[in-house]
């Protein structure tokens, strides 16, 4: 089956009862046991909710993986597979990551007595060479969040896969339509469902999925035991969004391709980061393990915060707001907003420039926003 067919049938069968066509909400916390030990399947919707079920199928699916799990938010899906590490355990993590995966891995998880050495992502080496006896996982984002960068996915599984270390991928930026990292070797793909699978900008949800049956296990028992479980109400509209994921994120790309070309052009712009750009410098890498390169792009303004400031005043229809993946477009300051939490000098050694923008780019009609950059740029 295709992707565009799995994500509107796979666990979305009509419902057996009533035939209705679209997973009802399951508003229930508690299911009514025929005796003791003996029910339909659920016992308790932390446990399980059939509409949380649905969505954890149809999840498992668009990904090519065996299992799916349905998280609170993203950073409760990263949370939950952390838990998976013990008192003494060592990550080796990319070091463009979103900020709230690094505050996590520095201010939480470190609390465990878990480290993690962050390694510069421009070579792969440089991974390698960061393993240490202790290290049970790598965590990666690619393209990375903001600058865009690309990760050789298979080559790092196999580094990964020779040590027995567990290879985590956010796959939140390319979505599971351009990118699937477990057909490339990774272990374990996260989301923050919440942007492009939700896609609508309405509701806040992660994803875990695997193939691993003793990893999944494992999850699922965290699943549980940490509570971190989105209601049949949001599960019901990560499904929702799903079913459109493949048409949305063609037209992301067409448009973000579109912008791309014209910033890159435009004198008011010093650098962009754009995979799908004959001259980024993981161009051809980004070709051969993704099939697009999906909505976002990063740009570095002429001048500093002041010109930055002007530009994101004077723009209509991006509007200045966290996050990404809907299909409005959105302009993020990754300084303040989705990297604050980096102190500086991290921040600048990543670089996150001050000048740095994010463009989260939406799927309304692309003349349109091209007008209103070029406003806010001239
Ligand atoms: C790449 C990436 N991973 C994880 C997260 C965390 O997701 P959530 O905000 O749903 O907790 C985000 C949020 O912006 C993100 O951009």
């Amino acid at each position: 089956m295709e992707f565009e067919t799995k994500a509107i049938h796979e666990g979305q069968q009509s419902d057996p009862q009533t035939g209705a066509v679209i997973v009802p909400i399951y508003l229930t916390s508690t299911y009514q046991q025929e005796a003791i030990g003996q029910h339909k399947g659920y016992e308790y919707s932390r446990t399980g909710n059939p509409t949380r079920n649905a969505l954890e199928e149809a999840l498992a699916a668009i990904e090519s993986a065996t299992f799916g799990l349905a998280f609170a938010s993203g950073l409760a899906a990263t949370t939950t597979v952390l838990s998976l590490l013990k008192s003494g355990d060592h990550i080796v993590a990319g070091d463009d990551l979103y900020g709230g995966t690094y505050r996590l891995l520095e201010r939480v998880v470190k609390n465990w007595s878990v480290t993690t050495t962050y390694v510069d992502i421009d070579d792969i080496n440089n991974f390698e060479n960061a393993i240490q006896s202790n290290t049970k996982l790598i965590w990666i984002e690619t393209p990375t969040n903001p600058l865009l960068k690309i990760i050789d996915i298979a080559a790092l599984a196999s580094i990964a896969r020779q040590r027995n270390i567990i290879l985590v991928v956010d796959n939140t930026f390319a979505s599971p339509y351009f990118q699937r990292p477990l057909e490339l070797g990774a272990d374990i793909v996260v989301h923050s469902t919440t942007k492009y699978l939700g896609g609508h900008s309405d509701v806040i949800g992660g994803a875990v999925v695997t193939s691993n049956e003793q990893l999944y296990t494992e999850l699922k028992f965290y699943q549980n035991a940490i509570g971190a479980v989105p209601s049949p109400f949001d599960s019901w509209l990560v499904l929702r969004g799903i079913k459109t994921l493949a048409v949305r994120m063609r037209e992301h790309e067409k448009n973000a391709l579109f912008l791309a070309k014209f910033l890159e052009e435009h004198p008011q712009v010093e650098q962009i980061y754009y995979p799908g750009l004959p001259n980024h410098p993981q161009h051809q890498l980004a070709k051969a393990q993704m099939s697009g390169f999906g909505g976002m792009i990063s740009l570095e303004l002429k001048g500093g915060f002041a010109e930055v400031e002007k530009f994101a005043s004077r723009l209509k229809l991006f509007l200045l707001a966290e996050s990404l993946g809907g299909v409005e477009s959105l302009l993020c300051y990754p300084a303040k907003m989705t990297h604050g939490s980096l102190p500086d000098a991290e921040r600048y050694k990543r670089g996150i420039n001050d000048n740095l923008i994010r463009l989260s780019v939406g799927i309304e009609n692309v003349l349109d926003l091209q007008a209103d950059l070029e406003n806010a740029l001239s």
